[in-house]
């Protein structure tokens, strides 16, 4: 079996992007960006991004999670911090976030370090969460094999029934992490593959290099 995707093609021309036009934070750069892709409302989880990780295994691994909340700090998001991106984490914080926005034909590329978030902020975003997410993230031994979905929905009902009417507190095991961005890369889609792409690097002295990579 095989399929042909050459004819897949598509100029890209809804917008620019110039050294002379970014801001000169990276952070306020993606903020500019994230409020115009939550204005072109035609993006269903804006915040929805990959996180790669390299894993125990050796081999890199990305998988999409929400990001929560971004700061001049960096980018949050929750997980179990015993699934498989925790655990890699654990033994290798560097980590690369990526977000692509087809209606604005933009892609941003984030390089940075993990890092668990105090437990008193996990705590918070835990407790905003509604019934039935806080008792998926206390049933869901993530990343594990199990037998049968069965088995799942059976441990949900369970704690369903003894939770009924009860405060349910955040398991240890889940809560954020903020990836700190050593580099961040924005970019653009143009006519003709000319793309644009800015990249800022973090400097000793924690000013923001900016650069042209050639698309
Ligand atoms: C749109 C979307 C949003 C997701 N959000 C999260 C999230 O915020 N946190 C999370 O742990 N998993 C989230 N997931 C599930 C992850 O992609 C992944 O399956 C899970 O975290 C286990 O990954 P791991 O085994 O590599 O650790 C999301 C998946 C999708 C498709």
């Amino acid at each position: 079996m095989e399929k042909d995707l050459g004819d897949y093609r598509k100029s890209y021309e809804k917008s620019e992007l110039n050294e002379a036009s970014v801001l000169e934070n990276p952070i306020e750069q993606f903020q500019k960006w994230f409020y115009e892709v939550e204005k072109s409302n035609g993006v269903d989880e804006p915040n929805a991004m990959t996180i790669s990780t390299i894993g125990l295994d050796g081999f890199p691994k990305s998988r999409v999670v929400l990001m929560k909340k971004y700061t001049h700090e960096g980018f949050i998001f929750y997980t179990n911090y015993q699934s498989e991106k925790g655990r890699a984490l654990e033994n290798n914080p560097s980590t690369c976030l990526s977000f692509f926005w087809p209606i604005l034909e933009r892609q941003v590329i984030i390089k940075g370090s993990a890092e668990k978030i105090a437990e008193n902020l996990s705590d918070g975003y835990f407790e905003s969460r509604p019934f039935g997410s806080k008792l998926g993230a206390i049933v869901s031994e993530q990343s594990q094999v199990v037998a049968s979905r069965e088995i799942l929905e059976k441990r949900l009902a369970a704690l369903e029934k003894s939770y009924e009417g009860k405060e349910v507190e955040r398991p240890e095991n889940w809560g954020g992490y903020i990836v700190k961005p050593i580099s961040i890369e924005f970019w653009q889609g143009r006519p003709n593959r000319l793309h644009d792409r800015i990249r800022y690097t973090l400097q000793k002295d924690l000013n923001w290099k900016i650069e042209r990579l050639q698309p």
